[in-house]
């Protein structure tokens, strides 16, 4: 790409990838056909798409230009041990456990696989599933899960964690009695779950999410009342999140078409307090980043990441960059995961002035960035690679941009289309 061009136009954005993965495992669950409208067409939807077929569903694509809606049929799952070539290809596959439980009565995985970007335990998922009566061995890599009946529990979470979350209503769907958890997770792709599963016959009540002690209360209904449903997925906070890092960063004035506007609210009220202008239209579901006028993007003193509603992990690198961009300084603390400021040595070779200690990265903004070859480590820090590039004197090239697929529909035709100067290499 070649930098320090103003991004100017519309993006329209692509379905959740973090709401789709979840929602086409719980299609394992229930013994139907289920059709997911506006599928984002990304690498780690492939691999899920492939884990289900290894297991025994049939998954159709059709694609138009814009939008990808699957259907899965699971009829004739039997299939319970699932191969790990697409397993540990991404985190998500650990969420297969509850669902597979709640199908088969047992499962056979190793540990998911997943961006590095700190320790990624799952011993909440293993705690949770436990509490609800599966056995659990693991030797090495492998882990086997049986049950004979899943019972309902109170499942108290030291901390929220989305996967574990997710995990755990996906096996209550059709345990026995009920299920209480605390401290769950209340991220949107959550709560999405609980919507679709409910759709297709479940009882979940998730209105006590935001409640101090966090609690999804789960009532247990048999297999045979689950049955396929059609649903439209989400579109992506966390892409148009990126997209609006991107127009601060860059400059300029971008319109964000199917938008979450209300899951956006701790990144609006961010980029309006760095001076770039936000409209929101809520009946158009869009909204609309200005920052065209430089002299008024600044940074504020500090931010720090945490669980929903609050400023997500997801956006703390696409912010770096922005605020690298901006006049001032900005303390950034991530609060989720330990290794996410993996870019922060990238940036500095492109001349940021970034540093880091434990958890916390100073940015002393208003530095010129020069263009770089540079490499994607992770999915979000080479989304805002791509950043900082457009917003970097000369040509930068990001290198291992499969990274970047495997959450972004393709963000180089979305780049092109607000005017920036970028294309792929080395292909077609
Ligand atoms: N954790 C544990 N034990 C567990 C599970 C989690 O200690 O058993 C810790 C994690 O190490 C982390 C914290 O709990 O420090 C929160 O992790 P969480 O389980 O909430 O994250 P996740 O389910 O693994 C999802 C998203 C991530 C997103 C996080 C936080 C998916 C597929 N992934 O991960 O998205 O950053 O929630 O919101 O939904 C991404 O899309 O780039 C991405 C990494």
């Amino acid at each position: 790409m070649e930098g320090k061009r103003a991004l100017n136009g519309r993006i329209k954005i692509q379905g959740s990838k973090n709401a789709a993965l979840p929602i086409l495992a719980a299609c394992m669950l229930i013994p139907g056909k289920c059709t997911l409208k506006g599928c984002p067409d990304i690498t780690d939807i492939g691999y899920m798409c492939s884990l289900l077929k290894s297991a025994g569903a049939e998954v159709s694509i059709s694609d138009t230009k814009t939008e990808m809606q699957l259907e899965v049929d699971t009829r004739h799952v039997r299939e319970y041990r699932l191969p790990e070539k697409y397993v540990s290809a991404m985190r998500s596959s650990v969420v297969m456990m509850g669902a597979m439980l709640g199908r088969l009565g047992e499962v056979h995985v190793n540990y998911p696989g997943g961006c590095v970007i700190g320790e990624r335990p799952i011993n909440l998922h293993l705690f949770g599933l436990e509490k609800l009566g599966a056995q659990i061995w693991t030797e090495g890599n492998h882990i086997r899960a049986y049950a004979d009946e899943l019972k309902g529990a109170v499942i108290d979470f030291p901390f929220s964690s989305v996967g574990a979350t997710q995990n755990v209503i996906l096996a209550a769907v059709t345990a026995r009695g009920t299920t209480v958890i605390k401290n769950a997770a209340a991220e949107p792709e959550v709560t999405e779950l609980c919507i679709f599963l409910n759709r297709a016959g479940a009882d979940i009540d998730f209105s006590k999410v935001f409640m101090p002690d966090g609690k999804i209360v789960i009532h247990g209904v048999e297999l045979s009342r689950l049955h396929g449903v059609e649903y439209s997925i989400i579109s992506d906070r966390i892409v148009a999140g990126t997209y609006m890092f991107g127009a601060l960063a860059a400059g300029g004035t971008v319109t964000l078409e199917n938008v979450p506007i209300r899951q956006l609210g701790s990144v609006c009220d961010i980029i309006t307090k760095m001076g770039a202008g936000i409209t929101t239209d809520t009946d158009k579901n869009e909204i609309t980043v200005a920052a065209a006028d430089r002299e008024r993007i600044v940074n504020i003193p500090y931010i720090e990441t945490d669980i929903y509603p609050a400023f997500p992990t997801d956006l703390q690198s696409p912010l770096l960059v922005a605020a690298c961009m901006a006049n001032g300084t900005l303390k950034v603390k991530e609060k989720i995961f330990s290794s996410r400021f993996r870019i922060v040595e990238e940036l500095q070779r492109m001349g940021a002035r970034i540093d880091v200690d434990g958890d916390t990265a100073v940015v002393t903004g208003g530095e010129e960035l020069e263009g770089r070859n540079v490499i994607a480590r992770e999915l979000r820090g080479g989304a805002a690679l791509v950043i900082a590039g457009l917003c970097a004197s000369g040509i930068t090239t990001v290198a291992d941009s499969g990274y970047i697929r495997r959450g972004y529909q393709d963000i180089v035709g979305d780049f092109t289309g607000l005017g920036a100067r970028i294309r792929y290499m080395n292909s077609p």
